[in-house]
C-alpha cells in the first residue's frame, strides 16, 4: 500500500472516484482501475442533506476493501455528522477520512476530529467548497494530512471544473509541509489537470475523466492526468 504522504513525492498522485465507477461491477472496476495505474480509490460518501444526493455507505468501502485489500482508500464524507461515520468507516477499511469545513463549529471542532481520526489510526483530511472563503480554512490545515479544495459544488460527478478554486489552492499550498497533500476533487480531466498541478495540487480525484471512458483507455487517462515526468 503507498504512504500518500511521503514527503518524496516524484510525481502528483492520481485517485479514482468510484462514484463514477459501475456499480455493478465494482469490484472489478476497482482492480482495473489500480491496475491502470491508479495510486489509491477516492470514495465519495453522501448524506442526501449536505448535499442534495446519496451515493453509498459503509458496506460499498468494505466492498472495495474485500476487492482491493492493497489499496489506499480515500473516503470523502459530504455529510452534517462526519463524527457518526468515522468508526463505520474506519471499520469499512478506510485509510483517510476527510470532512467538510463548512459543517464545524469552530476551528477547535475542526481539530478535536482530525485528533479523533488519528486516534484511530487514520489519516485526516479537511474539504472546502468552492464558495467558502479560504480564511475559513488557513487556520486549520496544519492538523491534516491533506486539504481537499473542491472544484465543483458537491453532489454529483461530470460537473464542469470551476478554475477559481485554484486562487484558493495556491493559498493553501502555501501552508502544507511535503508530507500534507493538496488533493481536488471535481471536473478533473487532461484539459484540467495541469491547471491544478501547476497551483500546488498533488492528489487529483478523477472520476468521469475515467471511468466513462473505455477501460482499455484508463492508463492512458490516468498518466496523461499525471502530467510529463519531471526532467530530474
Ligand atoms: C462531487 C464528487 C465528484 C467526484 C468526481 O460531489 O466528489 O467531484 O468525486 O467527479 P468527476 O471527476 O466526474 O467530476
Ligand atoms: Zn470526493
Amino acid at each position: 500500500m503507498i504512504d500518500p504522504f511521503t514527503s518524496s513525492l516524484e510525481r502528483p498522485l492520481i485517485a479514482p472516484s468510484i462514484l463514477a465507477a459501475d456499480f455493478a461491477n465494482l469490484g472489478d472496476d476497482c482492480r482495473a482501475a489500480m491496475a491502470s495505474g491508479a495510486d489509491l480509490l477516492h470514495v465519495d460518501i453522501m448524506d442526501g442533506h449536505f448535499v442534495p444526493n446519496l451515493s453509498m455507505g459503509p458496506a460499498v468501502c468494505s466492498a472495495c476493501r474485500q476487492a482491493c485489500p492493497e489499496t489506499f482508500l480515500d473516503v470523502h464524507l459530504m455529510v452534517t455528522n462526519p463524527q457518526m461515520f468515522f468508526k463505520p468507516f474506519h471499520d469499512a477499511g478506510a485509510n483517510a477520512i476527510s470532512f467538510h469545513i463548512e459543517v464545524m463549529d469552530s476551528q477547535q471542532h475542526a481539530r478535536d476530529l482530525a485528533d479523533e481520526l488519528r486516534s484511530m489510526g487514520v489519516n485526516p483530511g479537511i474539504v472546502i467548497n468552492p464558495p467558502t472563503e479560504v480564511e475559513k480554512i488557513l487556520p486549520v490545515v496544519d492538523a491534516f494530512d491533506l486539504v481537499l479544495v473542491m472544484s465543483v459544488n458537491p453532489g454529483f460527478g461530470g460537473q464542469a471544473f470551476i478554475p477559481e478554486v485554484l486562487t484558493k489552492a495556491k493559498a493553501i499550498k502555501q501552508l502544507l509541509k511535503p508530507t500534507q497533500r493538496l488533493e481536488i476533487d471535481g471536473g478533473i480531466a487532461p484539459q484540467t489537470a495541469p491547471l491544478a498541478i501547476d497551483s500546488g495540487i498533488d492528489l487529483l480525484v478523477a472520476g468521469s475523466s475515467i471511468f466513462g471512458q473505455p477501460r482499455d483507455q484508463w492508463a492512458h487517462t490516468i498518466e496523461s492526468l499525471r502530467g510529463p515526468k519531471s526532467q530530474k
